[in-house]
């Protein structure tokens, strides 16, 4: 047998153990009553175990099968008995699958976490504003600006322990919506789910400060879909649990990152001070502007969702004096060039970020390539690239 190739010695050894002597007998050419004889021997050198009879159990199956249980995994398994004419039938029957098919959801780990800082007084509070994001793929594409991610870690790293504020719209959410939708934002959400769920955890690696998002329309798309088509499921709490299944704190592992989420839409807002909250839509359908906003506000606002940058400003003559209200925008995080979905592939949209901090709202916009605030020009690094893979 020693001059036989590995496949040879398995089909010999596979007949030895089920006791296929006639197959024994062919394959060594030698008379059946030898080949009994010479898998009596074959079993007490190689020391294996007698198995006869049908297959009644998966690690029989497993084993006639030789599958290396460190290469495939099981899917499911079924098992049947049933009495018949002939006599006892067994079915033993499993769906396997090579273990480097599977898919791993991600899971964020932070690695040695920061301590919670100090609380800061409210006036010494930074606060960076993201806007609306839109993450999803077009295909293979981000819909997100991946540069604006990237510099948006470099404005918060410029701070010792900043609070982060995103201001809805996180994910486009493009198929959940009523809107028709092309194939190549088909079969994402997954992907999707993971990228976010990388770039929050991108936040959470460079501040242990507060990071709080609000519900933009079309991260609610999700639960609007849910109570229109699955009503039965919207709202379910799982035992034990504290919050619906379906929700954005589940989908993107929010209490993991530690991001606090504010919703439904339109109605979460988080107070970045007494005089200023920060809101998805000054209202909840379009057409406002800073200008209409502040002039009906008593306190400061700023907005998401229309994705253009603006400021308006309002000063308020109080009984110990005047008093600066000031409304404002700060465009998108997502890309601008018409791979978002939109009313026009041509949008009035501008990319930029905020930083709020003792009642001063600064605008950074991002202009020909580089993010422009205090002075100094940020470009992308590629840290966002490097912390979400396409997958
Ligand atoms: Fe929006």
């Amino acid at each position: 047998m020693t001059d036989w190739s590995d496949y040879e010695q398995e089909d010999v050894a596979s007949a030895v153990r089920w006791h296929k002597y006639d197959r024994l007998a062919k394959k060594l050419g030698i008379p059946r009553t030898e080949a009994r004889e010479f898998a009596a021997w074959y079993r007490e050198k190689h020391d294996i175990k007698r198995e006869s009879g049908p297959i009644r159990t998966l690690p029989q199956l497993l084993r006639h099968a030789q599958l290396d249980e460190e290469a495939w995994s099981i899917d499911h398994a079924d098992i049947k008995y049933r009495e018949t004419a002939s006599g006892p039938l067994h079915t033993v029957t499993a769906k396997v699958r090579p273990k480097s098919l599977e898919f791993h959801p991600v899971r964020i780990t932070i690695e040695a976490p920061r301590p919670t800082p100090k609380p800061k007084p409210a006036d010494e509070q930074v606060w960076v504003v993201l806007p609306d994001a839109q993450i999803g793929f077009y295909y293979d594409e981000p819909m997100h600006c991946l540069e604006m991610w990237d510099i948006a870690y470099q404005i918060i790293s410029e701070f010792d322990d900043p609070n982060v504020v995103i201001l809805g719209d996180t994910l486009d959410a493009t198929t959940w919506g009523q809107y028709q939708t092309k194939p190549g934002h088909q079969n994402q959400f997954q992907r999707t789910l993971n990228t976010a769920a990388d770039l929050l955890g991108g936040i959470r690696a460079r501040t242990a400060g507060r990071i709080e998002m609000i519900d933009g329309n079309h991260d609610d798309r999700i639960r609007k879909k849910i109570l229109k088509d699955v009503p039965q499921i919207f709202d379910v709490i799982a035992p034990g649990q504290n919050r619906p299944l379906v929700s954005m704190e589940n989908l993107l592992g929010l209490d993991d990152i530690g991001v606090t989420y504010h919703g439904p839409y339109p109605d979460g807002e988080v107070w970045l001070n007494p005089q200023c909250k920060a809101v998805h839509a000054g209202r909840p359908s379009g057409g406002y502007t800073a200008h209409t906003l502040v002039q009906k506000s008593t306190y400061s606002i700023v907005y998401g969702h229309s994705h253009k940058i603006e400021m308006a400003q309002r000063t308020l003559w109080e009984h110990d004096g005047p008093r600066d209200v000031v409304c404002w925008s700060t465009g998108t995080m997502a890309r601008t060039d018409g791979i978002v979905p939109g009313e026009k592939e041509r949008q009035n949209w501008q990319r930029g970020l905020s930083v709020y901090q003792g009642g001063v709202a600064e605008i950074a916009p991002f202009v020909a390539g580089a993010l422009r605030f205090r002075g100094n020009s940020y470009k992308a690094s590629g840290a966002a690239l490097i912390s979400a893979p396409l997958r």
